[in-house]
């Protein structure tokens, strides 16, 4: 039975994925951020699929060192039970602020919850993905049009913007795939990033501030979840893996100019440099 591994497992996008490839017959290792709601979310999804093969795990992923104690949970279990095989890793939990706050690593909270948590968790999994020619899926968001990375500040501590610090994140997590598809597409790997479109979910009323106000606003337009989470079924299903990079509604779409590989590969060193790892050609088990 193939394992996936889905970030942001216990609401919106997430917890519709983990309902849907739970159904599909996967083995999801869900990854919420608060035990209780890991149990509430088990609940939910078994009172629908009772035989629903599900692991739970919870852990603060904007902090460095429980990334890596997740991981090692994982890695355990991917060791004792399976084949060492991680045929997916859904990069999906996330985050927006009113203003400017830190982790405990000091690292500006969206950037080190969007993008560093998915950049060091694939990482530790790397070695279980290689080994089964897996996939990576980031959750992006079309809002990453129309902006740059600010490589100078990357955590816009000079002059904080909240829009343009979860704009930025976005785009690195189109970049991060784009990066890993240059280093390791040659041995069957894939990453892609999907945009969710606008979601109903909860995100924007997890934090105080403007962000909460209009997201409340903004929010009543959204889909469903369970619109986008086909999406990343879609990407999971093929037995060839699709070779784009962005996609929408099960269809590639086109992304913004910025993410070449040049930046790919600046992101990866300077994500690399705020972790404290090195993704190389070494990375097999
Ligand atoms: N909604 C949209 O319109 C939209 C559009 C484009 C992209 N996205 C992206 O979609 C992804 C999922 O967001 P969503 O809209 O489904 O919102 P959501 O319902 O708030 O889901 C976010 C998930 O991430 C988890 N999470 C938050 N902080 C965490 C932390 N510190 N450690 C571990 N997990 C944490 C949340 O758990 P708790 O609730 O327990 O904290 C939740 O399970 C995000 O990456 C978001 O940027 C959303």
């Amino acid at each position: 039975m193939n394992s996936i591994v889905v970030t942001g497992a216990t609401s919106g996008i997430g917890l519709e994925t983990v309902r849907l490839l739970a159904g599909e017959g996967y083995h999801v290792l869900a990854v919420g951020h608060i035990q209780t709601h890991c149990e509430k979310a088990d609940r939910d999804i078994r009172a629908g699929i009772h035989d629903a093969k599900i692991e739970w795990y919870a852990a603060d992923l904007m902090q460095q060192r429980e990334v890596i104690r997740v991981a090692g949970e994982i890695k355990s279990l991917l060791d004792e039970r399976g084949d060492g095989k991680l045929y997916a890793l859904i990069n999906n939990a996330g985050c927006a602020r009113s203003w400017y706050m830190t982790t405990e690593d000091g690292y500006e909270q969206q950037f080190a919850l969007n993008c560093l948590a998915g950049f060091l968790l694939t990482h530790e999994l790397l070695p279980y993905l290689l080994k089964a020619k897996g996939r990576v899926i980031m959750t992006s968001s079309r809002s990453h049009k129309g902006i740059k990375v600010h490589w100078d500040d990357v955590m816009l501590s000079k002059r904080y913007n909240p829009l343009t610090a979860y704009k930025q994140s976005k785009l690195c997590n189109i970049l991060f795939a784009q990066g890993l598809n240059d280093l390791y597409a040659s041995e069957g790997l894939r990453a892609y990033a999907v945009d969710p479109g606008l979601v109903n979910t909860d995100i924007g009323n997890k934090t105080a501030g403007i962000v909460d106000f209009v997201w409340r606003l903004r929010k009543r337009h959204g889909v469903s979840p369970t619109v986008p989470a086909k999406t990343y079924s879609y990407l999971c299903e093929h037995t060839k893996a699709p070779t784009g990079l962005y996609y929408y509604l099960c269809k590639e779409r086109s992304y913004s100019k910025q993410v070449t590989s040049e930046s790919a590969k600046r992101l990866f060193a300077l994500s690399g440099q705020l972790c404290g790892v090195h993704y190389g050609k070494d990375a097999k088990r």
